[in-house]
């Protein structure tokens, strides 16, 4: 098996996005520009030290939000630093992560011996069991197809906690897992905030999504009564220069105040790269959606040997 091994990116100074202890976009709309707002508390991230493990859950009920495309580059941008990334395809449709970034199966393997994490939901196999190579080195996938749906009615699939413990109980030397939520809210949803961890909130900038804000805010707020879970950013993804540009990356600071707000830039990449099955880092190491990607990347897990 042939595999693509991501490189670092070296992004010139003047083309990262400046970082700023600020709240909000105080300018007018068509002044507006990319910038990452930080949260007082903001340190710099810190690398993670071996046999340390993060989650990261990324979480929105709205569809087309970004969700899977911030999923799957941020893994990437992780997996170039040179971490064992494991991604879990929470969402099970053709259009989703699978569909995308496609598992690499041993070959011979027939199809309905691949594990998927419905066979893990199951309690049919453990996690490392549905674990699959993908096309990139330090990047590994638990599949799930459409059939994975039927977890969501099926009274026989109950616990919270069983992907949970899966986790736990996985031997593979995995450094990140990055969880792609489904857009809606429902036992897949739950299942995954039950797992705790860093929370990643991505959000398109349009009247749509900014109606979606506040019940989002309030899903978010009633797991965190449950669960151990933090908002770490809130990624405004196919970031333009436009009012509602501002209005939602306002709010965004204004729900989550402990939380980067990072805006990602709309680049054609984004759009075609999947039809390459191939992720926008690879489909266009330079695009802006690339950059900024890797930037906030950096934000949230600093390369190894890195100082926080
Ligand atoms: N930076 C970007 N620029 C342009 N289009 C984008 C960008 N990020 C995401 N998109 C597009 O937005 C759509 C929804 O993104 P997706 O990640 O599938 O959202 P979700 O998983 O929340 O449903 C996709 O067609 C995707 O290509
Ligand atoms: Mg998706």
């Amino acid at each position: 098996m042939v595999q693509v091994t991501l490189e670092p990116l070296k992004i010139p100074e003047r083309l990262l996005m400046p970082a700023v202890f600020e709240r909000a976009w105080t300018e007018p709309a068509n002044r507006l520009k990319p910038r990452i707002l930080l949260p007082a508390a903001f340190t710099g991230a810190a690398p993670i030290l071996p046999g340390e493990h993060r989650v990261f859950i990324v979480f929105n009920r709205k569809g087309g939000a970004g969700k899977t495309t911030t999923t799957l580059e941020l893994a990437c941008a992780w997996a170039a630093m040179g971490y064992t990334v494991r991604i879990i395809d929470g969402d099970p449709q053709d259009a989703g992560l699978t569909g995308w970034l496609e598992p690499v199966y041993p070959e011979g393997l027939a199809v309905k011996n691949r594990m998927t994490l419905k066979n893990v939901l199951y309690g049919e196999v453990g996690l490392d069991e549905a674990t699959y190579y993908t096309r990139y080195k330090n990047l590994y996938i638990v599949p799930s197809y459409e059939d994975c749906a039927v977890v969501e009615y099926d009274p026989a699939v109950t616990g919270e906690r069983t992907l949970r413990r899966a986790i736990k109980r996985s031997e593979a030397p995995v450094d990140i897992t990055i969880v792609d939520c489904p857009p809606k809210i429902g036992k897949l949803s739950t299942f995954t905030l039950a797992l705790g961890g860093e929370v990643l909130v991505p959000s398109q900038l349009s009247g749509l999504d900014q109606k979606s804000n506040e019940p989002l805010r309030r899903t978010i707020a009633d797991a965190q009564e449950e669960y151990d879970v933090r908002v770490r950013a809130a990624v405004l993804t196919a970031w333009g220069q436009t009012k509602i540009s501002l209005k939602v990356g306002n709010e965004m600071a204004e729900h989550y105040p402990d939380a980067l707000v990072c805006p990602v830039r709309r680049s054609v990449d984004a759009t075609t790269a999947p039809d390459e099955n191939k992720s926008i880092r690879e489909y266009n190491k330079r695009s802006t959606t690339t950059r900024d990607f890797d930037q906030l990347g950096r934000m949230l897990v600093a390369p190894r040997g890195e100082a926080a």
